[in-house]
């Protein structure tokens, strides 16, 4: 008898559990339960054949701003198969969306470059124009310099913190656990640099981190940072 009564209060209380689970999944925000959906999708895609859609190459400096921060929460063919003729400002809340329903690490300046480049590789915007020369400009910490360049600057800019912490592993694996790995290795400057640059997968598990548009001088202050961590 006394197992039996246990036994009913197990089953009302997991009965009572699925009832919540439907009703907090019931309540949830269309776009809470998309970006569910779409890491669900992100995972799956690990184990098929990688996308051989590529971002459309371009001078504009909202291209190297898209490489490293419109992949690392899902492929490009997101981007490419979005209705054509979208002019600036289409492409411009569709980015903003990203970092509104979904926290991209955008920052104003990246939702503004990324969406002039999308507008001209994918719309009907000319590079020329105005408003996409405009909404193109670097911040001031982004522009070339001669200046001793500065990590942190280098770190936001690149969109390295998007998938790497100092602490604990994102995307990508954590800088302290990068250091600890190459600690008695002479030539971990020069192999940082390589994969800095030419990115990698396979080292570290199963993410993929892509090429890093940056110079030589740039990689080897990335990669003495990392390896003092
Ligand atoms: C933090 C994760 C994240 C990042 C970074 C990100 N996206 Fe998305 N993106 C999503 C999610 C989630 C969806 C919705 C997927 C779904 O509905 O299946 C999405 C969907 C899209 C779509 C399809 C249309 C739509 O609104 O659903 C486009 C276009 C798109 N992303 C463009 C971009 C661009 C351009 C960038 C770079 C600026 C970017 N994304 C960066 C998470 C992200
Ligand atoms: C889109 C996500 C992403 C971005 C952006 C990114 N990384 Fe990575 N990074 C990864 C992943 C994933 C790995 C692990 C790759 C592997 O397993 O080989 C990695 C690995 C590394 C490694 C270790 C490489 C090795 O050979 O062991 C270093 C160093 C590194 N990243 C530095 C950087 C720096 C510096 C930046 C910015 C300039 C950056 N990453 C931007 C995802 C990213």
């Amino acid at each position: 008898m006394s197992n039996n009564t246990s036994l009913t209060r197990l089953l009302n209380s997991a009965f009572i559990g699925s009832l919540l689970t439907i009703v907090v999944l019931a309540s949830m925000s269309p776009s809470v339960s998309q970006a569910y959906a779409a890491v669900d999708t992100a995972i799956k895609k690990i184990t098929l054949p990688a996308s051989t859609i590529t971002l459309p190459k371009s001078a504009l400096p909202g291209y190297n701003l898209a490489l490293q921060k419109c992949t690392i929460c899902h492929s490009v063919d997101y981007i490419h198969h979005q209705p054509p003729g979208m002019d600036q400002k289409a492409w411009t809340s569709a980015v903003l969306k990203m970092q509104h329903s979904y926290g991209a690490p955008l920052s104003e300046c990246d939702i503004k470059s990324i969406g002039a480049y999308l507008s001209v590789v994918y719309g009907s915007a000319k590079a020329d124009d105005p408003t996409i020369i405009s909404a193109s400009q670097l911040p001031v910490s982004a522009q070339p310099s001669d200046k001793a360049l500065d990590v942190q600057v280098l770190l936001t800019n690149n969109g390295c913190t998007g998938c790497h912490d100092i602490n604990k592993t994102i995307v990508g694996p954590a800088f302290k656990a990068i250091a600890k790995k190459y600690k008695s290795d002479t030539d971990a400057i020069s192999k940082l640099v390589v994969s800095i640059r030419n990115g990698g997968s396979g080292k570290w598990g199963n993410m993929a981190m892509p090429p890093m548009n940056v110079n030589d001088k740039e990689a080897q202050t990335l990669a003495g940072f990392i390896l003092k961590q």
